[in-house]
């Protein structure tokens, strides 16, 4: 599905509607932000993190690749791969102890491997003044987690 977003509140609200539709327990799921520079991703993982129970500061990943969280429906993991430019850094991030959380991971085009193993893509392009999500299901988790999304944002009222 793709969406429209006018301003930050409305990738805001993306975020918050996904975190609705995914399933009480998080674990192995992995969730890509794609887009260029400034496109929204920090935004839309921000709002994700809260929506599932973060109160409090939501720190870029930037530079320590990974901010851990500990919420309700298990470990959620803020990966930022903008500055890895390999495969084999991964393991300086430990990815693979990541398995038992909720990955949400920016730039993981720099890393295919993960990539190819994930359940959903959020892709953001600008179109000004706002931006627009395509969001994708990848595997059969995250085909039933859009269509869900999908489903509540059809039947949203319109005023
Ligand atoms: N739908 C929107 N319309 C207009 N501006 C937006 C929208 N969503 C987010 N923004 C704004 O875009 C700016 C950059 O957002 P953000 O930091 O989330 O981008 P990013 O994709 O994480 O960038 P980077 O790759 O540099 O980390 C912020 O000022 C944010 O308020
Ligand atoms: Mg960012």
């Amino acid at each position: 599905m793709s969406v429209f977003l006018p301003d930050e509140s409305a990738t805001e609200a993306l975020a918050t509607r996904l975190a609705a539709a995914l399933p009480p327990r998080t674990a192995g799921l992995t969730l890509l932000l794609r887009g260029d520079l400034g496109a929204g991703k920090s935004t839309f993982a921000r709002a994700l993190i809260r929506s599932l129970g973060h109160s409090g500061a939501v720190p870029s990943p930037t530079y320590t690749l990974v901010e851990p969280y500990d919420l309700p429906g298990g470990m959620v993991y803020h990966v930022d791969l903008y500055r890895v430019s390999s495969e084999d850094e991964l393991r300086y991030l430990g990815w693979t102890e990541l398995d038992e959380g909720f990955r949400i991971v920016e730039w993981p085009d720099r890393a295919p491997g993960i990539a190819a193993r994930a359940d959903i893509s959020v892709e953001f392009e600008y179109e000004e003044p706002g931006r627009r999500a395509s969001i994708v299901g990848l595997s059969p988790d995250g085909k039933r987690i859009v269509a869900r999304l999908d489903t509540a944002t059809a039947t949203e009222p319109v005023n």
